[in-house]
């Protein structure tokens, strides 16, 4: 049984009790602090694999031996804290999903429909976070619409597609509250990617203050819709407070922050180190996956429909990654 909240720091919030799957990657860990500073660490409750490896804050709150494959345990946890809301993170990013297609589709596409499913049955609001990966080489590569042609070529982009159908689908007819975005690659310094096209864009930076030299695995002119950490956190949380009677697409919006190619993210790090050097050696798999992706999206529909607006671009993005991962290297932590 979850304790009353505090209501003199968390006024500003209806009262949820939170089901993170996926908590421990890149964007779970970063999301859970915020989660918990939000709506305070005994609403929030974070699952994983192997929770007995849980340290720092994801332990600062209820944890759980989860496995988005098993729905009978999903249907325990949630009875067990009286779940409203579910945050699903959990997947194969592009570049692993393409080494191992089957295990892809069980995570990213059963385990959506086992949450879905107890979503279902309980009532609960499921955040899923689609991606530019939905989209294919015949989707119109500059500024993509919201709504348009999604035939990916990847057992990622069919995964994300499968499940921003099935979100539409439990919405429409049984009336889960599903909602959703579709994250570019995400940017940031605490929790390294986990196997992404994108992945480079975090790279870079750590090379930057470790080596002072990179090499890129996408060729130039490679422009790909990107986001700073912050901003991603910001979106996943507002879009599961927004006032539904706005909402005209629920579930995968578009939404953007930045879009650039190695030469501008290698400018940009430049100017801050100008002896960081960057050379190029493709990885064809990466480079055949970032050429059926999007140059750059149109996010108007989050924008109009709930005030999607996010905070950081390539400069001030730079300046901080630089800063914080410096600061992290001299205290010895990478
Ligand atoms: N990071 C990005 O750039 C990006 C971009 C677009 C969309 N997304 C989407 O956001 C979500 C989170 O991405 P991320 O970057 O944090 O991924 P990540 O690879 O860093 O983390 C994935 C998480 O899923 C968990 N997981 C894997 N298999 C599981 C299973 N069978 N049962 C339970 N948990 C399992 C992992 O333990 C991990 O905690 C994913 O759906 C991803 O597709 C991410």
């Amino acid at each position: 049984m979850l304790p009353t909240i505090k209501t003199q720091t968390l006024s500003y919030f209806y009262m949820k009790n939170i089901l993170l799957i996926g908590a421990t990657g890149q964007i779970g860990s970063e999301l859970t602090l915020e989660l918990r500073k939000r709506y305070g660490n005994d609403h929030v409750v974070v699952t994983s694999r192997n929770p007995a490896k849980l340290d720092g804050a994801l332990a600062a709150g209820p944890t759980e031996k989860l496995e988005i494959c098993e729905g009978e345990r999903i249907n325990e946890v949630v009875k067990k804290y009286k779940i409203d809301t579910i945050y699903n993170l959990a997947a194969l990013l592009s570049a692993v999903a393409e080494s191992k297609p089957q295990l892809a589709w069980e995570i990213g596409a059963n385990g959506v429909f086992n949450v879905l499913e107890v979503a279902r049955e309980h009532n609960c609001a499921v955040f899923f976070p689609s991606s530019i990966g939905a989209f294919g080489p015949s989707t119109p590569h500059k500024n993509t619409p919201q709504d348009t042609i999604q035939r990916p070529n990847t057992m990622y982009g069919v995964t994300k597609v499968s499940a921003e159908l099935l979100s539409d689908y439990y919405y429409k007819r049984f009336g889960v509250d599903t909602r959703g975005v579709r994250y570019p690659g995400i940017i940031s310094n605490m929790t390294l990617p986990g196997g992404g096209t994108t992945d480079y864009a975090v790279e870079i930076y750590y090379a930057a203050v470790k080596e002072g030299k990179f090499v890129a695995p996408l060729g130039k002119g490679t422009f790909l819709d990107m986001m700073y950490m912050p901003d991603a956190i910001d979106a996943a949380i507002d879009i599961m407070e927004a006032d539904p009677s706005k909402l005209k697409h629920r579930n995968c919006f578009n939404i953007s922050a930045m879009s650039f190619d190695p030469e501008m993210i290698y400018a940009a790090i430049k100017k801050h180190k100008p002896d960081f050097r960057m050379m190029y050696e493709v990885d064809p798999m990466k480079q055949a996956i970032a050429d059926s992706w999007p140059d750059n999206m149109d996010d108007s529909a989050a924008r109009e429909e709930w005030g999607w607006n996010p905070v950081w671009n390539l400069e001030k993005m730079t300046e901080d990654m630089l800063k914080v991962i410096s600061e992290r290297h001299k205290k010895g932590e990478l």
